[in-house]
C-alpha cells in the first residue's frame, strides 16, 4: 500500500474524545495523508462508528501494560502503564511512514513536512530535554521493530513505568547522534508552565505547530461553559485559554453532535448536553454529575464549581443550615492473508525489574 499516516491511540470513549478534535484538526489543516487510531476493546462500538467517520483506518489491538505500579507512581500516573499499547503503531506496515501523535493534542497549522524525518525523530521532553517526548514522534513501521521492542520491554522495562521510559531507552542515541532528528518545540508545545517558559510562550508562542496538553487535566475535563461557550484554563495557564479555546470550538463545531448516550463515560454524559442555550434545571444537573464523576476521579474543576472560593461557599451553607457516573480489526486482523501469520500479543507483564523473555505472551 505504502504512503504516510498521522496514528493515534485511544483505549477508552473519553480519550477518543481527544482523538476526534485531534482528526479535524488535521483536516481543517488539510494534512495529505492519512489518519489512523489503534483503539482497544473499551471502546464502545458507537465510539468506533464515529471515529470511522473522520479516521481512514480504525484498528483495534490489544491492550499492552506495562503493570510498573513503582514506576508509574514516580511519575505520578498510575493509569499510564496502558501506553505500552503505543507499540502496536509499528505493525502498521501497510504504510511507509508515520507520525504517532498522543490523543491530547491539536494541530494548528499544517505540519506534513514532518513526513520528511526520519525514525526516530521528536521533540525535547519539558522535564528532560535529553530524553524526547514521546506524544509525537516519527516512525517507519516494521514487524521487526515491533518485535525488537517487545523483547526490549520484556527484559529492561521502562524507566517510567510507560511508552516514553520506553523508547527512550530503546531509541538511546537520539540525545546526541543526529540533530536532523530533533524535532522543533513548537512540533510538540507541551502545555507546562515552568520556569523560563512563560517568557519564551510570549516571545514563539505564535509559531506553534501542534499543542500538546500534558499531565492530568486535559481539555475535555476542564470547566466548559456550556452557554456562553469559553472554556477555564486551569490556574497558571491563562496564556492556553486562546489554544484551549480552539479545542472547544472544534469539539461544539464537529464532535458534540456525533456523540450518543451509549458512549461510554464523560462522551455519553456530554452527549445530553444542549449546547450555547440556557441551563435548564435537567441540563444543570448533568453538568453537576460530571464534575462530581470528576471530582471522584480526581479530576479537580479548579476554576469553576470547584473553584476554592466556591467550595468556601459550599462549607459556609452546609454548615449554616446544621444540624443537622475483542473484536475486528478492520484491515489487519480480519484480512485473510495476514491472519496465518499475525502476532498475537496479549497483556504483558512487564515488572519494574527485567523480567526474562519467556514471559511474553
Ligand atoms: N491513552 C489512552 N487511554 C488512557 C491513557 C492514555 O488512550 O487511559 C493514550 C492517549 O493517546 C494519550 C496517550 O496514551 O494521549 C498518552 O497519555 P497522556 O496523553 O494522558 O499522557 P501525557 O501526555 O499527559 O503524559
Ligand atoms: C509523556 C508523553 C506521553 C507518554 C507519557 C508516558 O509525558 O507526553 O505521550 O505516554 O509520558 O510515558
Ligand atoms: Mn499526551
Amino acid at each position: 500500500m505504502g504512503g504516510f499516516a498521522w496514528v493515534t491511540l485511544v483505549t477508552n470513549d473519553s480519550y477518543s474524545l481527544g482523538a476526534l478534535v485531534l482528526a479535524h484538526s488535521l483536516r481543517r489543516v488539510r494534512t495529505q495523508h492519512d489518519l489512523a487510531v489503534l483503539i482497544t476493546p473499551g471502546v464502545t462500538e458507537s465510539m468506533r462508528e464515529k471515529l470511522a467517520s473522520i479516521f481512514t483506518l480504525v484498528q483495534e489491538v490489544n491492550l499492552l501494560d506495562s503493570k510498573d505500579q513503582e514506576n508509574l507512581e514516580v511519575l505520578r500516573r498510575s493509569e499510564l502503564g496502558i501506553t505500552f499499547t503505543k507499540l502496536h503503531c509499528w505493525r502498521l506496515v501497510q504504510y511507509d511512514k508515520c507520525i504517532f501523535i498522543d490523543a491530547d493534542t491539536l494541530v494548528i497549522r499544517n505540519c506534513d513536512e514532518l513526513f520528511e524525518r526520519e525514525e526516530l525523530s521528536a521533540a525535547p521532553d519539558v522535564g528532560w530535554p535529553d530524553c524526547f517526548n514521546s506524544g509525537v514522534f516519527v516512525f517507519r513501521p516494521s514487524q521487526e521493530t515491533f518485535n525488537s521492542l517487545m523483547r526490549f520491554a520484556a527484559n529492561k522495562g521502562s524507566f517510567d513505568g510507560a511508552d516514553q521510559g520506553l523508547l527512550n531507552m530503546y531509541f538511546s542515541d537520539w540525545a546526541h547522534k543526529d540533530m536532523s532528528k530533533h524535532l522543533p518545540f513548537i512540533y510538540n508545545m507541551c502545555s507546562t508552565a515552568t520556569y523560563s517558559y512563560a517568557s519564551a510562550y510570549r516571545q514563539y508562542g505564535e509559531n506553534v505547530r501542534i499543542v500538546h496538553f500534558i499531565g492530568a487535566t486535559k481539555p475535555w475535563l476542564l470547566y466548559f461553559d456550556t452557554v456562553t461557550g469559553i472554556v477555564h484554563p486551569p490556574p497558571g495557564c491563562n496564556h492556553l485559554q486562546p489554544l484551549l479555546q480552539i479545542w472547544w470550538n472544534i469539539f461544539c463545531d464537529n464532535v458534540h453532535s456525533q456523540l450518543t448516550n451509549t458512549m461510554g463515560g464523560l462522551a455519553g454524559a456530554l452527549s445530553k448536553l444542549t449546547l450555547g442555550e440556557c441551563r435548564t434545571d435537567e441540563q444543570q444537573a448533568i453538568e453537576d454529575h460530571i464534575r462530581k464523576q470528576n471530582w471522584e476521579q480526581g479530576y479537580i474543576d479548579f476554576m469553576g464549581r470547584d473553584s476554592f472560593d466556591n467550595i468556601l461557599k459550599k462549607i459556609n451553607e452546609t454548615l449554616a443550615t446544621a444540624p443537622g457516573i475483542t473484536s475486528p480489526i478492520t484491515e489487519i486482523e480480519e484480512s485473510q492473508e495476514n491472519s496465518n501469520n499475525r502476532v498475537e500479543i496479549q497483556e504483558i507483564a512487564v515488572e519494574s525489574k527485567p523480567i526474562s523473555p519467556g514471559t511474553l505472551n
